[in-house]
């Protein structure tokens, strides 16, 4: 059983990454949303980054899926999972059988940006979990909470520390539009990288093998591509650095020589000097004390708290 709702067109898609790109190449420093990191190669290159050695949190979330997600499904009282980002994986899964396991009716609703994905994703997990009602959306948790399906008892998942690329003014607009959707008694299951020693940080970021510095470039193929532009990915050095007062690893690009740019769709043209960065992602790491008062300050109590053995990650549920 899979409906799917849309709220995301490929056009709407196109005019955000217009937008983006505009507003990006015209700020100083320049910046890119990582939105536009996962067309089908991005999404295989960070696939290939989740299984880097320097790169644990996927590994340490899935350790404690493992471990909780009978406790989970229990302490969350849910009977219906959204998912947002979507996942198809080892994660997803623990969570539905935990879900399904406690007897009633269960519903999934995957959101994604990406239709494509979505309908894969929801096909598999229905064909595995006969019963299970499947309500995929196509939309924009920045932007459709509101349209989000309600009834049953939702436990809403934002795995994978996801979370960690706003900014802390963007992530306490999100918390609290997100809590304005929910009822009373629904539950948040949240995945947060927590901060630890920065060479480890700035490992997983800057991996041996340079997977995620093509991952970082990649957004470049993608500009390329999608508005007609001319930047040479060979041009720009991937560079992650630890920002200690804010607690965040940055991703930039750092174009290796003075040239132009030239995007055709936006009829622009952008100038780099030798050594310019441009701001790509930001991935901010958590602490419980923070993560608390940010959950409290948009209306939600945090009830649980694991982390893998080693402590590296965490994952939390936090009760609207
Ligand atoms: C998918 C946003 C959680 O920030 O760790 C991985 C993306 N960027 N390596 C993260 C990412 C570089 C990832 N998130």
């Amino acid at each position: 059983m899979v409906r799917t709702d849309r709220h995301l067109t490929e056009d709407d898609l196109s005019k955000s990454l217009r937008r983006d790109v505009a507003e990006g190449l015209a700020a100083a420093p320049k910046t890119l949303p990582p939105k536009w990191f996962y067309d089908e190669r991005g999404s295989g290159l960070f696939e290939e980054i989740t299984r880097l050695p320097e790169y644990y949190p996927t590994r340490a979330e899935r350790a404690i899926l493992r471990e909780r997600s009978g406790e989970i499904a229990r302490a969350s009282g849910a009977d219906t999972l959204v998912e947002l980002g979507a996942g198809s994986g080892e994660k997803t899964r623990l969570l539905l059988d935990a879900l399904c396991a406690q007897g009633g009716p269960t519903g999934f609703v995957p959101v994604d940006v990406s239709g494509d994905f979505l309908e894969e994703a929801a096909a598999r997990i229905a064909a595995d979990h006969p019963g299970l009602r499947v309500h995929a959306v196509v939309a924009d948790f920045e932007r459709h909470l509101p349209l989000l399906p309600t009834g049953g008892r939702r436990m809403v998942a934002m795995l994978g520390s996801t979370i960690g690329n706003q900014t802390p003014e963007q992530r306490a607009a999100f918390l609290g539009d997100l809590r304005g959707t929910m009822e009373e008694g629904e539950s948040l299951l949240l995945g947060a990288d927590l901060v630890k020693d920065p060479a480890r940080l700035v490992a997983a970021y800057d991996d041996a093998q340079g997977v995620t510095a093509e991952f970082n470039r990649n957004v470049l193929r993608v500009i390329d591509r999608e508005l007609g532009a001319d930047f040479d990915p060979g041009l720009f050095e991937h560079v992650a650095v630890w920002d200690p007062d804010r607690e965040w690893i940055e991703m930039r690009l750092r174009a290796r020589t003075a040239h132009r740019v030239r995007v055709e769709a936006l009829d622009l043209e952008a100038a780099f000097a030798e050594g310019e960065e441009m701001r790509t992602e930001i991935s901010a790491k958590f602490r419980k004390e923070g993560l608390k008062a940010e959950l409290a300050e948009a209306g939600f109590t945090l009830e649980r708290w694991w982390t893998d053995p080693d402590g590296d990650f965490s994952l939390l549920l936090a009760r609207a």
